[in-house]
């Protein structure tokens, strides 16, 4: 599987989120981050429902929806219906992990479990032939801009193994400080998603951002030589 990239808008301009998004897609963002933020889970609050509709309307890409929200069982049927293709919940706020999971592949959409920087990978144990992709976060969520937390990079591969064991090929998401500094690290690490807010929308040209974040990630990815092809 090659990398993909999502692009998290809450770091581009909210008054001119088409653009933004176009921009991204330009450059090969394979799909859209959008961070939902409650106020409660989170310190921060950010978006909602309505808002996911409107950039359903122009995004060519999928949705790939991070709910940093403290009880994602009510909400996850109106982000469904709103557009999102990919739905994430985090393991912290879920005593009921395995129905949630469940409910959002039932809604049509890709099931996802977050994990945060001090939650260990043990908590996916029982759930890791369950999941649709495992969000592994690189810093503690609420904010972009935020500094990468070296330690995920070797959580990444922990998560992998896991995912592996239970003969699961679905993918780690990473989300939080990646840069093209780092990309390549984690990649190699075995994450083949890649989250990127600042490093995307914070530059003078988010298209050439995407592209170059790409380039940087595909050169984490293994060799393939004639002795492993
Ligand atoms: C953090 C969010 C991230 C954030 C990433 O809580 O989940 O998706 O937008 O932003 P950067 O790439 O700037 O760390
Ligand atoms: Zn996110």
């Amino acid at each position: 599987m090659s990398v993909l990239i999502a692009p998290s808008i809450l770091s581009a301009d909210f008054a001119a989120l088409g653009a933004a998004i176009a921009a991204a897609e330009r450059g090969g963002a394979d799909l859209i981050h959008v961070d939902v933020m409650d106020g409660h889970f989170v310190p921060n609050i950010t978006i909602g429902p309505p808002v996911v509709e409107s950039i359903r309307k122009v995004a060519r890409v999928p949705l790939d929806v991070h709910l940093m929200i403290e009880e994602p069982d009510r909400y996850i049927d109106a982000f469904a219906k709103a557009g999102a293709s990919m739905i994430s919940v985090h393991v912290e706020v879920l005593p009921h992990l395995h129905r949630t999971v469940h409910a959002i592949k039932a809604l049509g959409c890709k099931a996802g479990v977050v994990l945060n920087p001090s939650t260990p990978v043990a908590a996916l144990s029982e759930m890791a032939g369950d999941v649709d992709y495992v969000l592994v976060m690189s810093v503690n969520p609420g904010f972009g801009g935020q500094t990468f937390i070296p330690r995920s990079a070797s959580k990444v591969a922990e998560v992998r193994a896991l995912l592996d064991r239970a003969g699961n090929a679905a993918p780690v998401e990473i989300d939080g400080g990646i840069d093209i500094q780092n990309v390549g690290r984690v990649v190699a690490a075995g994450a083949r998603m890649i989250v990127a807010g600042s490093a995307v929308f914070h530059t003078p040209d988010p298209e050439r951002a995407v592209r170059e974040l790409k380039a940087a990630a595909a050169a984490g990815l293994p060799t393939v030589t004639s002795a492993t092809r």
